[in-house]
Formats: structure tokens, C-alpha cells, sequence
């Protein structure tokens, strides 16, 4: 179940459906990645090569800490991407 930390009484776009990890996430045109994966609760993007746990850090394009790949598409920025219907992305925490 996806949790709603979404503020309900902003204005947002149509909702749309993307995949995390092969599961159905809810999603809004406008929204980025990021803001989508947050909102699902999802903020485990990568691993080092070491194994510590990263995700999105500076949400504005600079530290390259939430790369994910999108549409088979690797190291995609997920602060820096928006939201398509039918998006398929894949974290790798
Ligand atoms: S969170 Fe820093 S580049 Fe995406």
C-alpha cells in the first residue's frame, strides 16, 4: 500500500501510474522521480560500491546521489527527471 504523504489540498497534474522495482507506484504528471518516490515512502535509491545506503541528497541535479534507471536507461537523475505514464524505474538499494 502506497503511503499518502502527498499535502492534499495542492494543486498537482493528472495522476498517472509508474513502476518501482516491477511494483505499481501512483505518480503525477509534473512531479519528478524523486518527489514521486518520496511520496511512495521510497528513499533507498543506490548503494556504494561499499554497501552504504544513499538517496536523493541535494534534490536539485548536483551530487548525483539519487541515480536510478529509468526506462532501462541507467544512472538517471531522479531529482532531474519527470514523471511519464508507464515510466519503469529501478532503484538498486
Ligand atoms: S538529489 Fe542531488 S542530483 Fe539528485
Amino acid at each position: 500500500m502506497t503511503p499518502q504523504l502527498r499535502i492534499p489540498s495542492t494543486a498537482r497534474g493528472k495522476q498517472i501510474t509508474i513502476t518501482v522495482n516491477g511494483i505499481p507506484v501512483t505518480a503525477h504528471e509534473g512531479e519528478t522521480v524523486h518527489a514521486a518516490l518520496t511520496a511512495a515512502g521510497i528513499y533507498l535509491l543506490r548503494q556504494t560500491l561499499s554497501g552504504e545506503a544513499r538517496g536523493a541528497f541535494c534534490g536539485m541535479g548536483l551530487c548525483y546521489e539519487c541515480l536510478v534507471t529509468v526506462n532501462h536507461i541507467p544512472d538517471q537523475r531522479a531529482c532531474m527527471t519527470v514523471v511519464q505514464d508507464g515510466m519503469k524505474i529501478r532503484t538498486h538499494g
